[in-house]
Formats: C-alpha cells, structure tokens, sequence
C-alpha cells in the first residue's frame, strides 16, 4: 500500500517538474524585473489583508482594499517609469491578458464584497488567485 502511495508522489512529483520545466521564459530589463517583484510581493500582502479582513467579517475592507490593490484601479501605475523600468511593455500579449484578467476578476470581487453578502464574497474568493496561479505556471522571467 505504502509503494503505491510513493510511486503515485513520485508520478506527481515528476508531473509538477516537468510542468515547470515548459515554463515561457520572458527576458526583461533588471528594472522592469525589479518593478514586476516589487509589485508581486505587494500583491501578496494585499491578498493577506483582504483574507484577514473576509475572516474578521469585514467585507466592506476587503473589497476596498481588493479594488485599490488588485482590481483595475491599480492599473497602469508605472506608466511614468522609463520603458526599461515598466514590466507591462515586455510582456507577450498572453502574458499581459492573465494580468488584466486578474485585475478585472479582482473589480468583480470588490463588487461582490461590498454587496456585504458573505457566503458569495467566500464562493469568490478563489478568483482573487486564480491570475496568480495562471501566470506562474505558464511564465518565467530568470
Ligand atoms: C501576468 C503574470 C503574473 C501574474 C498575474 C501574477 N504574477 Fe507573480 N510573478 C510573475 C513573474 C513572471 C514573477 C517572477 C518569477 C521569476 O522570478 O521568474 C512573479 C513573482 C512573484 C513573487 C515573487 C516576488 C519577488 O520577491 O521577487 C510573488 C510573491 C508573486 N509573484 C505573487 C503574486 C500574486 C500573489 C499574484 C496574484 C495576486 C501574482 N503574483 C500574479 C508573474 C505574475
């Protein structure tokens, strides 16, 4: 039973490197990669907070904060960096629709928490990821 169980990881473990391995490379300036890390790693606090916030019953918060951070108000904030600096521009076009899907599955969420109905603003909360995963397995920049 125990063999089984480790071949059936080893299988899995051998399907997610492989998965990996098929990854786009997208070459980008050292700045445009800087930017895009920078702004990952605000994304994820942002997602943090709007989980907190969603399990404290604070829905209002969450869609506020969902908007501003991920949703398409945060759209086009480097537009007044130098081109080499801009992530965006560097990215193939498929690369770039996951993250305004993102951004656009992001909007909807803040619409459906601030509605203050917690059972749909709960059904909705995978979508807020749903862009991260998407992209992160399809794409890589080093
Ligand atoms: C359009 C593509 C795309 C989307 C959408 C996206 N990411 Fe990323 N993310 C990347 C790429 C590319 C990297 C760099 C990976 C590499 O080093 O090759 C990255 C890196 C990161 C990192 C590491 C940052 C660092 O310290 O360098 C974090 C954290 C991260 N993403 C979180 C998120 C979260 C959370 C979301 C969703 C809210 C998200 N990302 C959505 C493309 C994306």
């Amino acid at each position: 039973m125990k063999t089984y169980l480790f071949g059936a990881l080893a299988v899995l473990a051998g399907t997610l490197q492989a998965a990996e391995d098929t990854r786009q490379l997208v070459p980008m300036p050292a700045a445009a990669a800087a930017t895009l890390g920078a702004e990952m790693r605000a994304s994820l606090l942002a997602l943090n907070e709007i989980l907190g916030l969603v399990a404290a019953g604070k829905l209002k918060g969450a869609g506020e904060l969902a908007e501003k951070e991920l949703g398409i108000s945060a759209m086009g904030k480097h537009r007044s960096l130098p081109f080499d600096a801009r992530p965006g521009p560097h990215m193939p076009p498929a690369m770039h629709a996951i993250g305004i899907d993102g951004h656009r599955a992001a909007s909807e969420f803040a619409r459906t928490a601030a509605s203050g109905d917690r059972e749909k603003t709960l059904a909705a909360l995978p979508s807020l990821t749903t862009a991260c995963v998407g992209c992160h397995y399809a794409y890589r920049i080093r």
